[in-house]
This record gives C-alpha cells, sequence and structure tokens, in this order.
C-alpha cells in the first residue's frame, strides 16, 4: 500500500513490531553487542558501532522520508557532514554556499584545509552561472543549503545538480531547515541530503542527531564504511527519540510554519523591525523558486531590528521565548548568529552575506501565535527604555 507522508511518518519502513509481541512503539535495543548462535553465524546484528536494529529502524524511516536509497545515522549533524567530507581526498576542490551553519565552514577551515582539500565559498542564490565560474577541473562537490542559514536565501537544486553532474561532481544539499516533509533534494537530482537531526526530525530539543541520506548504492557502501570506521554512529536510545519526533514531523512542520507565516506578516509592521526575511512573504526573492521545488517555506525566519542596542535588551526581555542556539524544536527560540552559530565566521565573510550585528534568527515554534506576538510585544517595549 503506497502511503502518504503523513502515514509514513507514523507507520515506519519495514516494521518488525508487530512480529514482536505487538508492541506499538519501536523496542530500544540498548545493547552494545549481540551473541551469535555459531561460528560464521550472525542475527544480522554483531556489534551496534556496525548496526543496531533501533537504529537500522530509523535510518529506513529517514530514507524513506527524503526518497533515497540509504540513511546513514549520526551522533550529530556535524558528524554526519564530517563522514561526507570523508569522501574526498586531498587535492578536491568543492564549491559552497557562502551562508552555511557557522560550524559547517568551520570544519571545512580546520579539518578539511589542513589535509589539502579546498574550497570556493559562492552565493548560489545569485545565480547558478555565478557558482559556475567557481568550479574547477578538480571540482568534486557543491555543497548548499536552501534555504541558508541564516540569511535565507534560496537556491535552485535542480540547477545546482545540473552544473554539479555536468562536471562529474556531487551536489550535497543540507536540509535540516525544511526537513523531508517539505523538501525532498534527492529528488531534484542532489546525491547526498545531509540533515541536522537534532532540529526538526527529533523536534523536541531533547537530542543531537545528523544523517547522510543517498540514492546510489556505491556512496552509501562507501559512507557505511566510514561510518563504522569513524564510530559517531547514534545511539539506540537516542534513535529511538528521533523514530518518536518523527511520527509527529507533519503535525508539528504544518503549524510552525503557519506560526511563522504569520509572525513574519506582523514582524513587518512592527517600528523597531527594519528587515524581515522569510521565503514564504511574496517580496522575498526567493519564493517563486520555492514555491516550485519545496512543499512550503518552513519555520525559520531571521529579521534586523533597528540598532544594534536593541539586541541585548530583546534577548533578556523574551519570556515564552528563548534566547538559545538550535531549531526545529517544539519550543520558539531566538538565536543571535554572530556571537552564536556563526562566532567563528570570519567578518568579510559575514559582511559580505549581510549578516550583520542587528541579525536575530527566529526558530518559530509550536506555541499559540498570540502568545508569541504578545511576547514580542512586550520584549520590544523593553528595548525602548
Ligand atoms: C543547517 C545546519 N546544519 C548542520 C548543523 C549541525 O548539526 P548538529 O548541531 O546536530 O551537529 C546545524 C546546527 O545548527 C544546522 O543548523
Amino acid at each position: 500500500m503506497s502511503l502518504a507522508i503523513e502515514s509514513r511518518c507514523i507507520h515506519l519502513e519495514n516494521d518488525d513490531r508487530a512480529a514482536r509481541y505487538g508492541a506499538v512503539s519501536y523496542p530500544i535495543y540498548q545493547t552494545a553487542t549481540f551473541a551469535h548462535p555459531a561460528l560464521g553465524q550472525s542475527t544480522g546484528f554483531d556489534y551496534s558501532r556496525v548496526q543496531n536494529p533501533t537504529r537500522q529502524q530509523l535510518e529506513k524511516t529517514v530514507a524513506a522520508l527524503e526518497q533515497g536509497t540509504d540513511a546513514v545515522a549520526f551522533s550529530t549533524g556535524m558528524a554526519a557532514i564530517l563522514a561526507v567530507m570523508e569522501l574526498f581526498a586531498p587535492g578536491d576542490h568543492l564549491v559552497t554556499e557562502s551562508d552555511l551553519y557557522g560550524g559547517t565552514p568551520r570544519l571545512f577551515r580546520t579539518i578539511c584545509e589542513p589535509k589539502g582539500i579546498t574550497f570556493t565559498a559562492v552565493n548560489f542564490s545569485a545565480g547558478i552561472e555565478h557558482a559556475a565560474k567557481a568550479v574547477r577541473p578538480e571540482t568534486k562537490a557543491l555543497f548548499i543549503e536552501t534555504p541558508t542559514n541564516p540569511m535565507m536565501n534560496v537556491t535552485d537544486i535542480r540547477a545546482a545538480a545540473e552544473l554539479a553532474h555536468a562536471h562529474g561532481a556531487l551536489l550535497i544539499v543540507d536540509n535540516t531547515f525544511l526537513s523531508p516533509y517539505l523538501q525532498n533534494p534527492l529528488v531534484l537530482g542532489a546525491d547526498i541530503v545531509i540533515h541536522s537531526g537534532t532540529k526538526y526530525l527529533a523536534g523536541h530539543n531533547d537530542t543531537l542527531a545528523g544523517f547522510a541520506v543517498v540514492k546510489d548504492a556505491e556512496i552509501s557502501h562507501r559512507l557505511r564504511e566510514i561510518a563504522k570506521t569513524i564510530g559517531a554512529n547514534l545511539a539506540p536510545f537516542d534513535s529511538w527519540l528521533v523514530l518518536r519526533g518523527i511520527q509527529t514531523l507533519a503535525v508539528r512542520m504544518d503549524r510552525a510554519e503557519q506560526n511563522a507565516m504569520e509572525l513574519a506578516l506582523w514582524l513587518q509592521k512592527q517600528p523597531q523591525v527594519t528587515r524581515v526575511i522569510y521565503p514564504g512573504l511574496p517580496d522575498h526573492p526567493g519564493h517563486e523558486l520555492m514555491k516550485r521545488q519545496a512543499r512550503g517555506f518552513g519555520a525559520m525566519l531571521t529579521f534586523e531590528v533597528r540598532r544594534k542596542e536593541d539586541v541585548p535588551a530583546l534577548l533578556k526581555a523574551v519570556r515564552l521565548i528563548r534566547f538559545a542556539e538550535s531549531l526545529g524544536g517544539t519550543e520558539s527560540l531566538l538565536t543571535y548568529p554572530i556571537t552564536q552559530t556563526h562566532a567563528d565566521v570570519p567578518p568579510e565573510v559575514l559582511a559580505a552575506n549581510g549578516l550583520t550585528d542587528r541579525i536575530l534568527r527566529f526558530s518559530v515554534g509550536l506555541e499559540n501565535v498570540q502568545d508569541l506576538k504578545d511576547d514580542l510585544t512586550q520584549a520590544f517595549a523593553a528595548t525602548e527604555g
């Protein structure tokens, strides 16, 4: 029976629960190792670093939601990105989006560059022709986020995939901001999708997780060898938390997006706000493109306040909304990228991306939207004096 995505989030892939005492919640196989019936025989599981049934169940689910053939689960999103970067060798070159989550270029700079991998960062949303100029004979991959974190720039995934493939390179898309519920880059031509599963997939700010999702058997094989060797795999209990989170992914995304749209329109009218960047707004340059390549606009929005001095006052004054890093949970969070998520990004890159000291990133949660407006109203009042 072919199921819609809302049902697939709940009725997980290749489910063996019914066979095991009829348990409705997938069991947590909290074991490091598995006993063998005899020499040369295996239950299918040998050691939990290599595979664990709870993690396997989660991986099948995420692969199915992204319409890939395989998903490898890691302890964090950064561990997933590190594993993907192990696919490359000294001398390889990657063209990357310039406005990525700050931890990603930090990894490129501090771990990959010293090993001889080179990077050129470009603004993909300025047009694929622009990105094409950065491609070299040794370019092995393009690495993008769309929408980007935190400036919400939108890239044409199909065009990026065509550019990559025309040069024999891979397209890697970090799909954290939208989740597989709203966007499936593999279907649009990408080769590897990355998730910080910490965010919308887990959805409750209570665990860390990461995924690399692929459709090609050879890449899957190489990634599994890397994962097994590095050992940064997702633990059974954390796998279960993400499985549980995914069950409500569809309703959470719908509600959060509804709140985000209403708040984006409301924020535009606040005198303390000079700019609201949300792709759901019709005047956002990526609005039409997102309508074509995604099933929604997500629940991340960025806004700019009038004065730099307003930022500390606002972050201190919010009560319901918390001032914290991360995103994609039930709770609304405000993040100040230049001292948090993007603290290690060089000032000239921040300036080129327009990421100023007046920019705040807003992960809109599932609270009542009027309560969120009331909280912001009292917090904006505090900035006035
Ligand atoms: C878009 C994006 N990718 C990757 C990561 C890294 O994920 P994690 O914090 O799970 O390591 C983050 C974290 O904020 C992120 O926002």
